[in-house]
């Protein structure tokens, strides 16, 4: 059934607001799971569309699993090899990341080519050149992947460009190869330094996860074990932000300055007030923000993809121009219209969006168009004077849980309904 969001803006949010474990933490982990042939406990499985969609996939493959609130557990004794067709695919693209579990543990896998969020052409170039150089056969057939890792080996892999899931990916398929693998050229986001803690709780031997080189000395065997995944970094900077325009002491509980740096630098130069204590931050808005003058969206740790939505949504109140660059996205600026419907002053040339503050957004009709255009939009919502409504928001539950009941405990007026 198609919902949406109906939001009186407006409202001063105050108390505490616990932020989730991370979804791009969760994905890779429960794809890195089909290695152990044990059983595996989450802690702390965050009731997230991705996360059911990932087990979806499980389930296919054979993995038993139960869940009790946000307690996940999978029996992992039977896993079999299945091709993954575009019906699972299409859903998420974080299912590429099973391409590297599936090999280590069947040395071949087909997988129809993955879906995700509408925010650019998403290739996997990255993915498919560095298993190629690992011996990796590949060959691509009416829309399926088809690898063959017979001839697999340890060895060394320098990825042409830096990529999140390939790093993922590739470092899970050599978890159980035998020698050493070094990967060079790797992302360095705190969700892989998770994967790889994952992975070596339950055995593995990864060094290096978050700097620029990751080694892995294969093992023959990986053992089941309970884990609790890390906070999620984007929500807690949706939340921060969403504090900035509209908190008197909303506390963002779980989130750190460490994995957020830039973000906290730009809302201490936008002259916010937060503090933080060993819970997390409190954060209060203070009126009308100083414009930051430029921000680029780029790989860990500079500014991330995944909050810029977010921050045009701030930026269009603040005093002054701020221009933001989206160099991750061709197609990460399908909030702007929507933004301006609601009264934002937005300019978009290439890669670039020049937003010149206003004084204040009113309510309007808008459409999500993927996970966090869709957290900026209610921010947005929430700010602007009298109604919104956000449509689509089945995109914001891929990655929010139950938003709307967490933001109206803190004062908000925002209510789920069917379309
Ligand atoms: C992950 C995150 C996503 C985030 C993104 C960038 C998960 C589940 N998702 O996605 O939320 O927005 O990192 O921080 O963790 N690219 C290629 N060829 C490839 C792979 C990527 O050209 O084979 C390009 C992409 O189009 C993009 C850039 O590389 O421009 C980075 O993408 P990547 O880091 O791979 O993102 P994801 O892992 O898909």
């Amino acid at each position: 059934m198609k919902e949406k969001f109906l939001i009186n803006g407006g409202k001063i949010l105050s108390g505490d607001i616990e932020v989730e474990a991370s979804k791009n933490a969760y994905l890779p982990i429960l794809a890195g799971s089909i290695l152990c042939d044990e059983s595996v406990t989450f802690l702390n499985a965050p009731m997230f569309s991705d996360i059911e969609n990932m087990c979806e996939i499980l389930k296919l493959l054979n993995v038993k699993i139960v869940r009790e609130g946000h307690l996940l557990t999978l029996d992992l004794h039977n896993v079999k090899n299945e091709k993954i067709s575009h019906e699972y695919t299409n859903k998420l693209r974080a299912s590429i990341f099973l391409l590297g579990s599936l090999l280590a543990k069947f040395k071949q896998a087909v997988i129809s080519y993955p879906g995700g969020c509408n925010i650019g052409t998403r290739p996997i170039d990255i993915h498919i050149n560095a298993f190629k150089s690992l011996g990796v056969k590949i060959t691509e057939r009416h829309g399926y992947i088809y690898c063959n890792a017979q001839n697999m080996k340890a060895g060394k892999v320098v990825f042409s460009s830096v990529s999140v899931g390939a790093t993922e990916s590739v470092m899970m398929s050599a978890v159980l190869l035998k020698g050493k693998t070094t990967l060079y050229n790797v992302a360095r986001e705190p969700e892989i330094k998770e994967l790889a803690s994952f992975l070596n709780s339950m055995g593995a031997k990864i060094s290096g996860a978050g700097t620029e080189r990751i080694e892995i000395e294969g093992v023959k065997k990986l053992k089941g074990i309970e884990f609790k995944v890390c906070y999620d970094r984007i929500i807690a900077g949706t939340h921060l932000l969403l504090g900035a325009l509209l908190g008197k002491d909303m506390r963002i509980v779980g989130a750190k300055r460490e994995d957020n740096e830039l973000l906290f630098n730009i809302l201490q130069e936008s002259a916010c007030n937060f503090k933080e204590d060993d819970l997390g931050v409190t954060i209060s808005a203070c009126g009308r923000s100083e414009a930051y003058k430029f921000i680029e969206t780029l790989p860990y740790p500079n500014f991330p993809t995944d909050l810029q939505p977010q921050l045009m949504a701030f930026e269009t109140l603040s005093s002054g121009t701020s221009v933001i660059k989206e160099n991750l996205f061709e197609n990460r600026f399908n909030h702007v219209m929507e933004l301006i419907k609601m009264g934002a002053d937005i300019f978009v040339k290439d890669r670039l969006a020049i937003i010149k503050g206003v004084e204040k957004l009113y309510g309007a009709d808008v459409f999500a168009s993927d996970l966090r255009a869709g957290a900026g939009l209610v921010l947005a919502g929430l700010v602007a004077e009298g109604y919104s409504t956000v449509h689509n928001i089945e995109y914001i539950d891929r990655g929010y849980e139950k938003l709307e009941e967490k933001y109206s405990r803190l004062g908000a007026d925002i209510r789920r309904l069917p379309e």
